[in-house]
């Protein structure tokens, strides 16, 4: 069965209660059955991981190498700063979608610059907790896609 990591970053475990008119009021666990549902009814096992600690991201990237398919992943407040996740991503080889709960670009200037948008498969942005299903869907079908040759 073709399985995904899902990838929170730091502050996420907040979801619900920091910034609701910003990031919504759902929890990530909320957030998380959505995307677990969702990958249920299209076939995709989803394993899900939040971290506050940039080396455990990227631990948890590299580990993915060894199980899974593909990866969402919001790097929260990292998207913005960090060389180091922007590597591991091109380390592992595997498609990575990041997604973001908010619309960056409606935003502070330094949330407009992602340092790893270049080296992932592609993006969604400002859709709330949507933004995780509609990444799962184009990176499911894609994978079929690729599988189906
Ligand atoms: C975020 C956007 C980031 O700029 C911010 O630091 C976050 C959440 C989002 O999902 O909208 O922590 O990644």
């Amino acid at each position: 069965m073709t399985a995904v990591l899902i990838l929170h970053g730091p502050n996420l475990n907040l979801l619900g209660r920091r910034e609701p008119e910003i990031y919504g009021r759902m929890s990530l666990e909320d957030i998380n059955q959505q995307i677990h549902a969702l990958g249920n009814e299209i076939g995709i096992e989803t394993r899900y991981v939040q971290s506050n600690h940039e080396g455990v991201l990227i631990d948890t990237l590299q580990e993915a190498q060894s199980w899974a398919q593909g990866v969402i992943f919001n790097p929260g407040g990292y998207t913005h700063t960090s060389v180091a996740l922007r590597d591991a991503i091109l380390a592992i080889g595997i498609p990575v979608i990041e997604v973001h709960l908010s619309n960056v670009y409606s935003r502070e200037k330094f949330r407009h610059r992602s340092l790893i948008s270049a080296v992932c498969m592609g993006k969604i942005v400002g859709f709330g907790w949507r933004s995780y299903l509609l990444g799962l869907r184009a990176l499911a079908d894609i994978l079929k896609a690729d599988q189906s040759g």
